[in-house]
């Protein structure tokens, strides 16, 4: 038996959980921001209650061990050998967007990014701001893909980034190797930087998937990338406050790191311990999340495949439902939802009006009763 038990009832008032107090004091289930509702790994937790007790909070440099462990993760995960120096901290994934689409690009230089995305990815863009092209994700043989004729026709003689999420936020493609030899490719033929947010990388629900992080396919890639990771969603310490960039080109580093001082407060030294101590000892948790949270997808795509006007791809990474309601006929989906007591993300943030995004990383009880509100919900349509 597992000795974490991610059934046991945690009760978020009190914390300032954003997912939680958004709809506190209302009878609504909140399966929207990505966190989850399990406790950290026990070494993570007693990695910072250590840290807390020594009650010294100062200014903090990154432990060369954290570096030393994100080589051989590297290393050891993917066969991707990266320097140390390579590594860039920052306090999370999305400063790293856009710190990438404003410092490595010039003003009238195009940037190309999926959509539907993961907001940030596409505001990096909007707000740095350069013309961008969004370019559909569609839907393939069950998986969301790139539509890579749509790629292809988009690119201009001003294209200089290509935006990547992978796994993809949301529709959880774990991107194959083939699919990103191709991208490599195609940023190699234009000449284009690729910003890859990799941060959704060991949430692998599919046994026999691999992640495959695109820098690590060849050195011509490895050298126009900045690849974006971190601990927070794999460990659930989004709160705490660490992320990196991997970036070899020494004048790319350079360029995203000149004035990062200027733009964002360093990372948290409760962030560099609890990184440390996720990636030094939190293996066997997070094997064992893996597979409450099979169980909970599992849970999430019977009930859409048994209902009418709903439908949802097979889900290979990350927590979060990608539903289709446009069989609904419903003006919004999000709307309805939260009418019947669930708070879902809105599909519209990521681009898509028709879809909700539901995060089941939660109790299998409480994930159990949402599921309950949703066939009401999409019941309730039908029978309208
Ligand atoms: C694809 C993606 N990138 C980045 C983030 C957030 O990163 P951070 O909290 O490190 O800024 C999220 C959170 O949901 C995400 O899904």
């Amino acid at each position: 038996m597992s000795p974490f038990d991610f059934d046991a009832p945690v009760d978020r008032s009190g914390t300032h959980s954003m997912r939680w107090e958004k709809y506190a004091g209302r009878d609504v289930i909140p399966l929207w921001v990505a966190d989850t509702d399990f406790r950290a790994p026990p070494a993570v937790i007693e990695a910072l209650r250590r840290r807390v007790e020594h009650g010294i909070f100062g200014y903090t440099s990154p432990p060369p061990e954290l570096r030393e462990l994100i080589v051989s993760r590297m290393a050891r995960l993917y066969g991707w050998k990266v320097a140390p120096e390579w590594v860039v901290y920052l306090p999370g994934v999305v400063s790293g967007l856009y710190m990438a689409a404003s410092r490595l690009t010039r003003p009238g230089e195009h940037i190309l990014s999926p959509a539907p995305v993961y907001y940030h990815l596409f505001r990096a863009a909007r707000y740095a701001p350069r013309p961008w092209t969004d370019v559909p994700i569609v839907l393939d043989a069950g998986r969301w893909v790139w539509d890579e004729a749509a790629l292809a026709s988009s690119v201009r003689a001003e294209s200089r980034m290509l935006m990547l999420c992978n796994p993809h936020n949301p529709g959880g493609t774990v991107f194959t190797r083939d699919e990103l030899a191709r991208l490599a490719a195609f940023a190699a033929k234009h000449d284009l930087l690729v910003v890859s947010d990799e941060i959704h990388c060991d949430l692998l629900l599919d046994e026999g998937k691999a992640h495959v992080p695109i820098a690590s396919l060849a050195p011509e890639i490895s050298r126009r990338t900045v690849t974006l990771m971190a601990p927070s969603k794999t460990f659930n310490t989004a709160g705490v406050g660490v992320a990196y960039a991997i970036i070899e080109d020494p004048a790319l580093r350079e360029a995203f790191s000149f004035d990062l001082k200027k733009s964002v407060h360093d990372a948290s030294l409760f962030g560099y311990e609890a990184a440390l101590a996720a990636y030094r000892d939190g293996g066997a948790w997070l094997g064992a999340l893996l597979g409450y949270l099979r169980a909970n997808r599992d849970l999430v795509e019977a009930t859409v495949a048994r209902l009418p006007g709903v439908a949802a791809a097979h889900l290979e990474a990350t927590y979060l439902s990608w539903i289709d309601c446009s069989g609904l006929g419903l003006p919004d989906p999000h709307a309805h939802f939260l009418a019947h007591g669930l708070g879902l993300s809105p599909g519209a943030d990521f681009g898509a009006p028709q879809f909700v995004r539901l995060n089941f990383g939660t109790q299998r009880a409480v994930l159990a009763e949402a599921m309950r509100r949703f066939e009401r919900a999409v019941l309730a349509v039908k029978q309208a």
